[in-house]
This record gives C-alpha cells, structure tokens and sequence, in this order.
C-alpha cells in the first residue's frame, strides 16, 4: 500500500486527484474524486443507470479504453504521443491508476491549454500539434474530445512534443469505430478538427460555443 499521507496532489481536474508517486517520481497515480461515481450514476438518465457504479469511475473507464485495439496492435510507435498505463495501486487515499507521469528534466509537464494561454500558438507548438494529428491518423487511437488541459508538452531535443494523459475510449453512441478501420478514420478526423476548434476557442478567450 503506498502511504499518501505526506504527499500533496500536483493537480485535480473534474474526476480526479493527481499524486507523484511518492517513491517513483516517473509515476503519476490519480484517485477518483470520493463519492463521484456515485453522484454521476444518481443524475445520470434512466437507462445510463441501468450501469455498474464503477462504469461511471474514469479510472475504470479509462482501463477499458487502454485495451483499445489500436494500443494492442501498434507497435513502440503508439507510445510517442500517449503516456503509459500501469494498472491499479492500493494507496491510503483509495484505488488509484498509476500511468507515466510526464516530465521535463524532473518537473511535471505544462498542459497544451496552459502553453497556449502562457506563449500563444507559436511555430513550435503547431509542429507539436501537427506531429500528434499525424500519429493520431496512423494509429487510429480512439479518444473522447481531444481537450488541451488533457494533453502535456514535453521537451525533446530541442522540440516539442504533445502526450495525451486523459480522455482515451470513444464517445460514439454506436460502437462502429472500434469495430471497422473506416469508421475509425472518420471518427479520428473528426476529433482532430474538433481538438482545432476547442484550441481556437480557448484561444479567443472562450468566446461562444466551442463545438
Ligand atoms: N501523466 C501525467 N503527466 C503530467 N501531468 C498529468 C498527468 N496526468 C494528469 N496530469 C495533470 O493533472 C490534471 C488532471 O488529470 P486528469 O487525468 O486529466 O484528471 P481528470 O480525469 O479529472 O480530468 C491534468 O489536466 C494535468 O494537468
Ligand atoms: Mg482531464
């Protein structure tokens, strides 16, 4: 069990809170906000109720994704733009999902959302971003929104290069692109031109409607 005691989390997004890992500092452990599961299944609608509460715990959901065919059958490659998984860790806070936590020279990575609001869309980060749409087309990784407070950038000699941290499965109602290569490129393409509006809108300072 990993003491958590004296830790303090470095970040907290909607579902979950993020700890270092207390002796490993490459490892990233996120525990679920307690009673959320909860929560969400009670205002979810009558049919979504009919699930588990575990299907409503981003850290199971997000286990499931990690078995997606594309991360099975790529090869290293599937890798440069995603960070690792590593399965469950029974910490003093709770269950927690430990994957790889993103650094650059032993501090935790920006996010996409906090580089562009710091440095604006600069010729680096639109390499970054051009890079990560490529793999995102070769691999065929199916993600929910691509949203830039769920990407980090890394530095790499010299460039940089954006991972993705949360927000893996596929928010298609029908299951078609994890069944069928073709309807898995549309739906790609189709998360790639949204992850362009939501960086754009975020850009203009949250101007209207994103979608
Ligand atoms: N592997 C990681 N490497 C670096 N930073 C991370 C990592 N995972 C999460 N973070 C930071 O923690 C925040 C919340 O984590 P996230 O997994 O997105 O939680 P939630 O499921 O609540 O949205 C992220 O926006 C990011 O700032
Ligand atoms: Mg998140």
């Amino acid at each position: 069990m990993i003491d958590l005691s004296e830790t303090k989390p470095f970040a907290k997004g909607g579902n979950r809170i993020c700890y270092q890992h207390p002796n490993h500092k490459n490892i990233c452990l996120k525990i679920t906000h307690p009673g959320l599961p909860k929560k969400l299944k009670k205002e979810a609608s009558w049919y979504k109720k009919l699930r588990s509460e575990k299907s409503f715990d981003d850290n199971f959901r997000e286990k499931n994704a990690y078995q997606q065919k594309a991360i099975n059958i790529n090869d290293k490659k599937i890798w440069n733009h995603l960070a690792k998984w590593y399965g469950f860790e029974e910490t003093s806070l709770g269950i927690a999902s430990a994957t790889e936590l993103i650094l650059n020279d032993g501090i935790i990575a920006d996010t996409l959302e906090s580089y562009l609001f710091k440095y604006g869309k600069t010729k680096q980060i639109t390499d970054a971003i051009n890079d990560f749409e490529q793999w995102l087309r070769e691999t065929l990784l199916l993600t929910k929104n691509i949203l830039p407070h769920n990407l980090v950038v890394q530095t790499k000699d010299n460039a940089l290069v954006l991972k993705i941290i949360d927000g893996l499965g596929s928010s298609s109602f029908l299951k078609l692109p994890e069944l069928n290569n073709f309807f898995a490129r549309k739906y790609v393409e189709r998360r790639i031109d949204l992850m362009h509006s939501r960086i754009d809108w975020d850009l203009s300072g949250r101007q209207g409607k994103w979608k």
